[in-house]
């Protein structure tokens, strides 16, 4: 749907980031001090212009301009090289698409994520964290960071492929999914790397190709079986475009690659996040643990439970808050038009970052604080809180990731204590997603 023809509200600024180098921009402040940098851009205005090597963007943290950037399709589009690298790589998909294909796109998709269906997706969720945590022992170190990916990736090929696909199969293709996510990242930042022969590539390749046998040999049985199974490979298999014509495997294994792509590692690091959080703030964690031993009186945690758990809610909200994982959605204007006075022209590249949104001051008390009782004191505007975007391409699995996040948590919660190796504070990688980077911790049993 086109949004309103709308205007910036009078009163913002638009500004230029200073401190630019000769050809590089401000490229070099990305690389070697992102967040800090970030930081910085609210004092120069409510558009700031950087310079990302030859080409400059437009970042915007003010909420009325994030809300009119991702609204007014008219004139902001889902393009440009970004999208156009992910698209090259990991083929085209829900949330890789470009405005024009978007709406049939995710009318097609958008049962899989019915409400009906997440008590089925919950139950996975559940198993296999606790297949995950199965796995750890008392005194032994584990990066929280990649078990809350493997986590991630194993219950989407479980939720994806819900029918016929055995334990091996599946762990196959988690491993081979998790060596391509991980490829498209340095793909899109480093093009360079795929022309080079190494080992990373070999690796890169082997696991596309065992991707897409994998992802043909699971489409061949359910197109025998002829049944519908209710996950999102079913509806896709059903999708006929206007002469009758169903995805090819290719397709399919594209569109399946992007549903992952945009779910597992933003899942995966608000999790990550929230368990770095919980250790460094010991007080909230107690408050955790005593609602979680209350509600729970030590059974496994399911679905039915997280109603009865909102300050658990509240630690996953305020992660989302801090370190949204999708920490910039970026636009492309297709037509003339402006933001706080500023003219863009048509190939504008601007950039929502829900980062700075999310740590406005005026928005939010003590915005840099981390403390999930803000939310259950009304304090925080939740119309400024977007981790899941806004308008036509909002979050297709918000809630999936919510529940996954919320579950995995309170699971992992009630029963491991997990103490941060290096008392240092983490180091936020902003890659497409804001990932806290490695996170070794050591893991002690928690009795409720
Ligand atoms: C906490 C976890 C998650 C966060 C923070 C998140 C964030 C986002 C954001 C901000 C967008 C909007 C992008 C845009 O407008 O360009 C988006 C879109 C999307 N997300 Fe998520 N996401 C999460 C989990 C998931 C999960 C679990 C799935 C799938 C299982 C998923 C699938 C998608 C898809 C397919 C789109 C594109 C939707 C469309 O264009 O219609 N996401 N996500």
């Amino acid at each position: 749907m086109n949004g309103p023809e709308q205007e910036t509200p009078p009163a913002l600024r638009h500004g230029r980031a200073p401190g630019a180098w000769p050809l590089l921009g401000h490229l070099p402040y990305l690389a070697t001090r992102p967040l800090s940098f970030l930081d910085s851009l609210p004092g120069h205005g409510d558009v700031v212009r950087v310079r990302m090597g030859p080409r400059t963007a437009h970042v915007v943290s003010h909420p009325a301009l994030v809300r009119r950037v991702l609204t007014d399709r008219r004139s902001f589009d889902r393009s440009g090289v970004l999208y156009e690298k992910v698209r090259a790589l990991l083929g085209n998909g829900l949330a890789t698409c470009p405005n024009a294909e978007h709406r049939d796109q995710r009318r097609t998709l958008q049962p899989a994520f019915h409400h009906s269906l997440m008590d089925r997706y919950a139950a996975v969720m559940t198993a296999e964290t606790q297949a995950l945590t199965a796995r750890w022992r008392p005194g032994a170190v584990v990066d929280v960071t990649e078990e809350a990916f493997r986590l991630t990736t194993a219950v989407a090929v479980r939720t994806l492929f819900s029918a016929g696909i055995t334990a091996r199969a599946a762990e196959e293709l988690r491993e081979a999914l998790e060596v391509l996510l991980r490829g498209v990242y340095t793909r899109v930042v480093a093009p360079a790397v795929d022309r080079v022969p190494s080992p990373a590539r070999r690796r890169y390749r082997r696991a596309l190709a065992r991707w897409r046998t994998g992802v043909a040999a699971i489409v061949a049985a359910y197109r025998a079986a002829g049944m519908h199974h209710g996950d999102a490979l079913s509806l896709l298999l059903a999708v006929r475009d206007e002469h009758g014509r169903a995805l090819s495997d290719t397709e399919l294994g594209d569109q399946v690659a992007t549903l992952v792509l945009a779910g597992a590692e933003t899942t995966s690091s608000v999790l990550a996040w929230a368990l770095r959080l919980l250790a460094d703030h010991p007080e909230a964690a107690g408050r955790l643990h005593r609602e979680l031993d209350a509600v729970l009186a030590g059974e496994p945690v399911t679905a039915a439970d997280l109603p009865r758990l909102p300050y658990t809610a509240d630690v996953v909200r305020e992660a989302l808050r801090l370190y949204p994982p999708a920490w910039a959605i970026t636009r492309t204007t297709i037509r003339e038009t402006e933001l706080a006075g500023l003219p863009l022209a048509p190939g504008s590249i601007v950039i929502c970052c829900l980062y700075l949104l999310h740590r406005r001051r005026e928005l939010f008390p003590d915005a840099a604080r981390f403390d999930p009782d803000r939310w259950a004191a009304g304090e925080a505007p939740r119309d400024a809180w977007l981790p899941f975007g806004l308008g036509a391409t909002k979050c297709v699995g918000d809630v999936f990731g919510t529940v996954e996040a919320g579950l995995a948590l309170a699971a992992i919660a009630s029963r491991w204590h997990l103490t941060p190796v290096s008392p240092r504070p983490p180091r936020p990688v902003p890659r497409i997603v804001l990932s806290p980077g490695p996170q070794p911790m050591r893991l002690a049993e928690r009795v409720p």
